[in-house]
Parts: structure tokens; sequence; C-alpha cells
């Protein structure tokens, strides 16, 4: 068991872990939230998604129809990244095994509290029923989401990205509250009634703020 697991996580990349520090060395300087050449971000899901000047450059589960990846072997001009730099054989690995199984985001936490079920997907909150049938999909607007909450009836649900953390209703997708967060925060919990919300710091200590 030990073993099959140990495979399994070394033959699907990681956004995070695996793909995004291969961007952050080579791309960021041109394509990031802050910098977008081309109308490309390629820190987030959500911009790689959103693609850039000539549209979508992703297809999920096929790297060499990726325009991603064409533009970082050069099949397609101009080649990425711009510059003198280039990707190491390795690297391009990287990238196109991680399209190749689906271009995925890690999951970003999922919690169950109620009758709801919340789910962190990419740049989005997804709410299952106790079947598993996804109820709504709601755009976090927080980056890639990084953990989820949910109040103790369901009632509220919060995501939190790397910077801001936002409350919405979960049953219409109302936003309820956004706080921009320390960055360095890696734990929030909803109380169970969803007027407070808890936060670990990387310190362990705990601080509350009101939601409302
Ligand atoms: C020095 C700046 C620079 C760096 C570094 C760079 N790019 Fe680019 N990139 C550009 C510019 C400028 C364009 C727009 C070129 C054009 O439209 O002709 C572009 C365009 C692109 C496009 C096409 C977008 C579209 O829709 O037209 C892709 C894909 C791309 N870059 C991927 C990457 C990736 C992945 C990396 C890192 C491995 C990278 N680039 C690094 C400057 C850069």
């Amino acid at each position: 068991m030990r073993w099959l697991f140990a495979v399994s996580v070394l033959a699907g990349q990681s956004f995070d872990r695996d793909l995004q520090p291969v961007f952050r060395q080579h791309c960021y300087a041109c394509h990031a939230a802050n910098v977008k050449m081309g109308s490309l971000d390629v820190e987030t899901m959500d911009g790689l998604l959103r693609g850039g000047n000539r549209g979508t450059i992703l297809v999920p589960g096929k790297a060499t129809e990726s325009r991603l990846y064409l533009t970082l072997t050069g099949a397609l001009e101009p080649m990425m990244p711009m510059g003198d730099d280039k990707l190491t054989a390795a690297e391009l690995d990287v990238v196109k095994s991680w399209i190749d199984s689906g271009a995925r985001p890690d999951p970003g936490g999922l919690v169950w509290r109620g009758a709801t079920i919340a789910a962190g997907y990419g740049a989005e909150i997804r709410l299952f029923n106790t079947t598993g049938q996804l109820t709504r999909k709601i755009a976090a607007q927080v980056g890639t989401v990084r953990a989820v909450a949910l109040s103790a009836d369901g009632t509220y649900v919060a995501a939190k990205g790397p910077e801001i953390q936002r409350i919405f209703e979960a049953a219409t997708g109302r936003e309820v509250q956004a706080q921009p967060l320390d960055f360095h925060s890696s734990r929030t919990a909803l109380s169970p009634n969803g007027q407070r919300r808890a936060t670990m710091r990387d310190d362990g200590s705990v601080t509350f703020e009101d939601v409302r």
C-alpha cells in the first residue's frame, strides 16, 4: 500500500509543488498577476485557463495540442521563455505530464457540515450534497483556493487564497465579506453560527474576528 501510494504521487504532477516552481523561475517575470505580457498570467489556474492574446493555451489531456507546451518546445513561435532562457528537458517533462494528466489544479480542501460538503478546486468553491451531487460552483475570487470552511449548519462557506479570504452564503453564492489575509496564515474555520472566524497562524496561535 505504501509503495502504491508513493507511485501514484510520483505519477501525477502537482500544480503547486511541481509546475509553479518551473513557472516561477522562468515565466513570472513576464506572465504573472502583476505583469501580463501577451495578456497571459501563468501564476494561477484561473490565468492558465483564461489564456493570452490569442486565446486558450491549454487542451487538458493533450500537451502536444496545447499552445502552452508548444511554445516551450519551439513548435510554435515565439518560443518561450522569451530571451536566452530555456527550460531543461526535465522541466519540459513536468509541464507535459501535468497537461497530459488533465491540467488539474491541486485540491484546495474538503469540509462537511450538516447536509453540505464544500471543496476548494482551482479558483472555485464546489458545493455538494451528501449523495455527492454537485449543487453549486462559486467563483471564489481569491486566486487559487487553498482552504475552505463551512459554518456548522452549512449556511456560510469561506474560501482562503494565498492573500485573501471571502465568505459566501452557500445557498445563493452571494458574497458576505472579503478580507485581506496575513499571507502566512494557514488555517481558517467558521464558528458554528457563521458569525465568527478563527484563524491559526504559522506559530500555532489562533486569532478571532467577527464576520459581520
Ligand atoms: C522576457 C519576457 C517573457 C518570459 C520570461 C516569458 N514570456 Fe511568454 N510571452 C512574452 C511575450 C512578450 C509574449 C507575447 C508574444 C506575442 O504575442 O507575440 C508572450 C507570449 C506567450 C504565450 C502566448 C500567449 C498568447 O495567447 O498569445 C505563451 C503560451 C507564453 N508566452 C508562455 C510562456 C511561458 C510558459 C513562459 C515560462 C516558461 C514564458 N512565456 C516566459 C514574454 C515572455
